[in-house]
């Protein structure tokens, strides 16, 4: 398979990437990193990949950001940067991307466990996932030529609790198997409008 990845070399998506690339064709791409470069807060950016890339087989996004910070100090701006950025981000890599999905391809996109399970300073970063899950099951109902979409929703995950740690109390670092596990889920099933939680 031809598998885009963007952010196929963070975190997550390196460890994803290393996994995919044993038996498929894998582009990555990112702001500064990767294969080629996109900015998915930038509708624009999107359309010009896209018309760059051969016919794709999945599209995975591993990538998007948005600000922490105390509830009382969020600035209208501080939530339109989730918003441009993970939220719309992905979803105009959906909207965009149909035409360069193969007939049966399958989108995967990124959310976490902020959205069932939210700690302090994540009323932004909780709300844009819930927003996308909302989004992956109501685009999968009308998603054509048997296009699929699904989001994988981690939680804290293995490789990242140095830096996470303290914002988790009490919560189990996934491993990083497990993670990999819902991406090849929702790569290789077959179901459609899934929230794939791996906590
Ligand atoms: N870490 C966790 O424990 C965890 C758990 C659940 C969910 N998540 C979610 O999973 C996603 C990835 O997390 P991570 O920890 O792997 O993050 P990360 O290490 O910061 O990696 C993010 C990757 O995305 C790329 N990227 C960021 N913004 C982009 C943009 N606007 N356009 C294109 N590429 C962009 C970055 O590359 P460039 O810098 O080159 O752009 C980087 O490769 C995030 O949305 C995060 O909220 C993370």
């Amino acid at each position: 398979m031809k598998i885009l990845i963007i952010g196929g070399n963070g975190t997550i998506g390196k460890t994803v990437t290393s996994k995919l690339q044993l038996d498929h064709e894998i582009i990555t791409a990112g702001r500064q990193t990767g294969d080629i470069t996109v900015d998915i807060a930038d509708s624009n950016s999107i359309q010009s990949m896209l018309e760059n890339l051969p016919l794709l087989d999945a599209i995975v996004c591993i990538a998007g950001e948005a600000k922490w910070a105390p509830f009382s100090e969020l600035t209208e701006e501080d939530y339109y940067l989730g918003l441009k950025s993970k939220l719309m981000g992905q979803v105009n890599l959906v909207r965009l991307g149909q035409a360069y999905l193969s007939p049966g391809g399958s989108f995967t996109l990124t959310t976490g466990i902020l959205a069932d399970d939210p700690v302090i300073m994540t009323a932004s970063a909780a709300m844009v996932n819930g927003g996308l899950h909302s989004f992956v099951k109501a685009s999968a109902l009308e998603l054509e030529n048997s296009q699929r979409i699904n989001v994988v929703s981690a939680g804290l995950v293995e490789d990242a609790v140095e830096k996470y740690r303290d914002y988790f109390p009490g919560h189990n670092a996934v491993p990083m198997e497990r993670v990999v596990n819902g991406y090849l889920r929702s790569i290789f099933g077959k179901g459609n409008g899934e929230i794939i939680r791996v906590y």
